[in-house]
């Protein structure tokens, strides 16, 4: 866990978003993290010191002029003892202290002494935001190389206006201090990876389709791993439950044909993994209108037709990445099939895998596959998607090196 012992220093400045500040340091801490608390005065008009101090399990750091703090000068020891300076929310005014290096409150005296990271979560009136003073301020921040999340665009917390300066959730404000503080190594930096996942819908009439138990769980989590080991990944999703993986530019789509297009139009690519569990067939000819029950009792009958083989296209393909992954979920005969797959498609490994229903691989969390190159199967043990992913994106990784 990347934030393990991380030390947060969380500045809430003045703002009606710092409610969900509170929200904030749960989330870092369940991470790990240590999370020491700054307010400003305006700050205090909107959350408690007792609410931030009770849920940080820290002492609440709010005087410049503390008696206690400034025996060993302690603006400058919290801005020297952290690991990364979190502001949340960032007020205009303090956005405004910052970017002209004024340092009249502990807050900003803090931001002017620190060289740690600084990552600003900015929140206020859509006015406020698209205010050119403050586009200025955020400009020169940026330049100086404080680091953004947010804001958003949405409705405000005081209610009735929309527009861009909602701050950021929580989640996705963790999820930036984790890339920020994240110092794994990066082996698919620059490369990169177009994954599909989940299943395919192919209508019959307007609200009927056929479908499969696919979850999407594999796929999502292999888009996940290759973006954590630093690759830039598309993600082709079928109509899925799952939310989409964080830093991953995700198209989605319902039938095997939109698909097969948008994996097309991703192309050029190093790396492509065909997780979907696509649809093979669709209907022929599907219906504009809801098909009725007839009076006589009669019942419709459909006629199919052949989905495009989305791997086996990008497998044969002029700009074929230099390594295409196909999945093969088997019932019986597993290894001796996806080894055919692998020859038929054009694919360099094939992740086979065992998908009769008592295994519960299919929509279950868990995964036991087996990696089919040309010239060799290496069983895997039973393991988590997610181990899955990590492990198969090692594996693709040391193939683009050449391992
Ligand atoms: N696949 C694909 N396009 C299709 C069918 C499958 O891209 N129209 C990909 C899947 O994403 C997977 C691999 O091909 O990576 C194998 O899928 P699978 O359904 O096991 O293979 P099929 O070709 O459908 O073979 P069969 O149904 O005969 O087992």
């Amino acid at each position: 866990m990347i934030l393990t012992d991380k030390r947060i220093l969380l500045i809430i400045s003045g703002g009606i978003a710092a409610y969900k500040s509170l929200d904030l340091v749960r989330r870092l801490r369940e991470r790990g993290a240590v999370v020491i608390p700054i307010m400003t005065k305006a700050a205090e008009e909107f959350v408690t010191l007792l609410a931030v101090g009770a849920l940080a399990a820290h002492k609440v750091h709010t005087d410049l002029f503390s008696r206690d703090d400034e025996v060993d000068v302690g603006h400058i020891r919290l801005a020297r003892d952290c690991d990364l300076v979190l502001v949340a929310p960032a007020t205009a005014d303090l956005m405004a202290k910052m970017a002209n290096g004024l340092a009249n409150d502990l807050a900003s005296t803090v931001l002017l002494a620190t060289e740690r990271p600084v990552l600003m979560a900015p929140a206020m009136n859509p006015k406020m935001w698209s205010n050119p003073a403050v586009s200025r301020n955020a400009s020169q921040l940026l330049i100086d190389g404080v680091h953004f999340v947010g804001p958003m665009r949405g409705e405000m917390a005081e209610g009735g206006e929309a527009g861009t300066g909602r701050m950021a959730e929580p989640l996705d404000i963790v999820a930036e201090v984790e890339a920020l503080l994240d110092t794994a190594p990066k082996p698919l930096a620059g490369k990169r990876a177009i994954v599909t996942s989940g299943p395919t819908h192919e209508p019959i009439d307007p609200v009927r389709y056929i479908a499969n138990r696919s979850s999407g769980t594999q796929g999502h989590a292999i888009a996940a791993a290759l973006v954590k080991s630093g690759a830039d990944v598309t993600l082709v999703s079928g109509p899925v439950t799952l939310a989409d993986p964080r830093g991953v530019k995700v198209i989605h789509v319902e039938r095997a044909e939109e698909m097969r297009d948008a994996v097309l139009a991703s192309l050029p690519a190093d790396i492509a993994v065909m997780v979907a569990a696509v649809a093979d067939w669709r209907v022929a000819t599907r219906s504009d209108e809801k098909i009725k029950k007839s009076a006589d009792g009669s019942v419709p009958s459909l006629e199919f037709t052949e989905n495009p083989d989305i791997l086996k296209t990008v497998g044969h393909h002029e700009k074929r990445p230099k390594l295409v992954i196909g999945f093969a979920a088997e019932t019986n005969d597993v290894e001796t099939n996806a080894t055919a797959k692998l020859n038929r498609k054009g694919a360099d490994l094939i992740v086979a895998n065992d998908v009769s229903p008592e295994t519960g691989i299919m929509g279950g969390k868990r995964n036991r596959v087996a990696i089919i190159s040309r010239d060799s199967v290496d069983r895997w043990p039973d393991l988590s998607k997610d181990e899955v992913a990590d492990r198969l994106v090692t594996l693709i990784a040391e193939k683009l090196a050449g391992a």
